[in-house]
């Protein structure tokens, strides 16, 4: 075995990586599973999601609102919009946050028409039979509108799909509200609206819902992509960044407040994802608010998820913002506090109390059970903790059973993170937020990242990770998946210290992305879950409850020299009285196991046994919207002769094993 060891060293050295190294010889791995020692527990919250809107992953992606820029507030207030013969752009609108509005008005001439017509996002998508629930506020002297769906690239004789009549019939602002129904799936449909009678009408807040959104909510959410987040057990749901928390200034960063309450009257910001990266720019991407704060804590409690709202720390985006100027002054951060406990009581408070009052009008009188807040994002520098810390101390004083994550900047070593996590000890907050977007190489050498922290301090929420394929291959493929669920295995190791993980970012819009790899991809009518996906799935439906060891020669199996590109780690699942053992072989070998399941009692046996295979025979590969099914776990019985289980892992694959114990 030394020899072996030191032909790897060497190799190592050869190659320079350490970790991709394999033996030529068939060694069997032996694989100790100490099955009677049961270690820390497993937090609920181990595997979850971080939203955020970036990639049209709200706004034209989650949030299910149809018409783009449906207030008229975009700073270019009919963007998105064509209008045609006598429209007129106004701004005394009943909405006082959204004044702008449009004034229908007969055209001049008979013949000629006036209306407006929305693009949607990229389209607007519809599907064959499904019904689309069509608002607006409006107010008129019994002027009619007709409400078209449009199949702008039809080769058809009409354009039309469906359309229907609204009688505008209240000189006073009023909703209206109509169903139309889809004949045909299109995915890049419009909206258009034709004045079909004499005289003004005035239009405001232009909306258009499918009518089944995730549970069936009316400012609802797009169903295929709720469900895909549910569908990995998610026991976290962090939210709403992320960058865009922080905003490129202050006046742009999120404002939770401004994203609850009726949502005509929340204001648009902008979104800082339409220009940051000028090769991909889109002048067109805003927030609207519609899926604020409220709907993303109802999401998090519908996905079963512990909410974890991110609030600014008084810190615009530092990487956009170098002097001071653009921060707020640590003397002048009470309204930022006031936010982050108003926000708690929001989520906590009862139905009597100022914000909770909010939260019940709203339509959830209890309360969301808020356990977690995150105060900044990426942010660095000793004005963090400066900052920070007021923050803890006030929340510490009024809600001392709030768990307050801090964190350590943007990546995941260097002088940043080391003067901020003895910072974040000091301020004694609960968790550290640590972020990796790095190559395959910092993947396999990390495997034992956390085999070595201090076990005193606060804990670790790795809140926004992914591998990012080196050499420009930033897509999504196989082969970054398989370095996730390698990595994986030192997290759930050392669950007793890391409490959280959550990849980044979540969505993406096929024409509307700024950010890959991202876990899911979309467009207007359907979604693909990535290799990635699938990983975190594997993960969050085989959580287990706690840790037990697993060791290779007395060591933590972690991808080290020597290890032949292995990584493992082993849970008990106490509800199912269920093993689970997850290992990954990164290398293009494949290796022989043997895995030993040591102190069960006599009366015990391993049965049920299953093994869940993720694979591509491309590492470059992954789903696409046309193949969303080319690679997924596959699941098979597999048979186990009394305590040991003998096996071959191929090559550039990821393993579940699972057992029950029973007596
Ligand atoms: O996930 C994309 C961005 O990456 C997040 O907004 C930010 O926190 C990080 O830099």
């Amino acid at each position: 075995m030394k020899r072996l060891f030191l032909t790897s060293l060497i190799l190592a050295a050869i190659i320079g990586n350490t970790n991709y190294v394999f033996s030529q010889t068939n060694d069997k791995h032996v694989f100790t599973i100490e099955t009677n020692k049961i270690k820390a527990a497993i937090q609920p919250t181990m595997y979850g999601h971080f939203f955020e809107d970036i990639n049209f992953g709200a706004d034209g992606g989650l949030y299910a609102e149809l018409i783009k820029n449906r207030s008229f507030e975009f700073p270019q207030h009919l963007m998105g919009w064509r209008t045609f013969g006598n429209v007129t752009l106004r701004e005394d609108g009943p909405f006082e946050r959204n004044p702008h509005y449009v004034r229908l008005s007969s055209p001049n001439h008979s013949q000629k028409h006036t209306g407006i017509e929305n693009e949607g996002f990229f389209g607007i998508g519809l599907k064959a039979d499904a019904a689309y629930r069509f608002s607006v506020w409006a107010r008129g002297n019994g002027q009619k509108i007709r409400i078209e769906l449009i199949n702008n690239e039809t080769m058809e004789e009409s354009q039309v799909l469906t359309s229907k009549e609204i009688t505008i019939d209240s000189p006073e602002w009023k909703k209206f509200e109509i169903t139309l129904t889809s004949p045909a799936t299109i995915d890049k449909a419009r909206l258009r609206i034709f004045l079909t009678s004499k005289g003004d009408v005035d239009l405001e807040h232009v909306s258009l819902f499918p009518v089944d959104t995730w549970k069936g909510h009316k400012n609802g959410l797009r169903k295929d992509l709720a469900q895909a987040l549910a569908d990995t057990k998610p026991g976290v749901f962090r939210f709403p960044g992320g960058c865009i928390v922080e905003g490129t200034d202050l006046a742009t960063r999120y404002n939770w407040k401004n994203s609850i309450g009726p949502v005509e009257n929340r204001p648009c910001n902008e979104n800082r994802w339409h220009y940051t990266f000028p090769h991909r720019f889109f002048p067109d991407y805003f927030q609207s608010y519609g899926m604020g704060f409220y709907e993303l804590f109802l999401l998090a409690e519908e996905i079963g998820a512990e909410p974890l709202p991110v609030v600014n720390c008084g810190l615009a985006c530092q990487f956009q913002n170098e002097t001071m100027d653009a921060h707020v002054p640590v003397d002048q951060l009470d309204p930022y506090i006031q936010d982050a406990l108003d926000l708690i009581e929001f989520a906590n408070g009862d139905a009597e109390s100022e914000w909770g009052k909010q939260r019940a009008e709203m339509g959830h009188p209890e309360p969301f059970n808020l356990k977690f807040i995150a105060i900044g994002n990426e942010q660095w520098g000793p004005e963090y903790p400066e900052r920070l810390e007021r923050f803890v101390k006030a929340i510490r004083e009024q809600y001392p059973d709030i768990q307050i994550i801090g964190s350590s900047g943007p990546n995941s070593e260097g002088e940043d993170f080391d003067y901020l996590w003895p910072e974040m000890k000091r301020l004694k907050v609960d968790l550290v937020d640590e972020h990796f977007y790095r190559p395959e190489s910092w993947f396999l050498a990390e495997g034992n990242r956390y085999d070595s922290y201090d076990r005193k301090g606060p804990k670790v929420f790795a809140g926004e990770y992914a591998c990012h394929g080196a050499n420009g291959k930033k897509w999504n493929h196989f082969h970054a998946s398989l370095l996730e669920a390698a990595f994986m295995t030192g997290l759930e190791r050392n669950a007793d210290i890391v409490r959280m993980a959550t990849y980044a970012p979540l969505l993406a819009h096929v024409e509307g992305w700024q950010w890959r790899p991202d876990l899911i991809w979309f467009d207007n009518l359907r979604s693909v879950r990535t290799c990635s996906y699938y990983v975190q799935q594997l993960y969050g439906t085989n959580r287990g409850t706690h840790v037990i060891p697993l060791t290779m020669d007395k060591q933590p199996v972690s991808g080290q020299a020597g290890q032949d590109g292995l990584f493992a780690s082993a849970v008990w699942d106490e509800e199912n009285q269920r093993y689970i053992i997850k290992v990954a072989n990164t290398s293009d070998q494949p290796q022989a196991l043997q895995l030993d399941f040591k102190g069960l009692k006599k009366d015990e046996r391993l049965a049920n046994g299953s093994a869940i295979t993720f694979h591509s025979d491309d590492p470059d590969a992954d789903n696409t919207l046309d193949n969303p099914h080319a690679i997924v776990p596959k699941e098979s019985a597999i048979a186990i002769e009394g305590k040991t289980l003998v096996t071959t892992i191929h090559p550039m694959t990821f393993m579940v094993y699972r057992f029950t114990k029973e007596k």
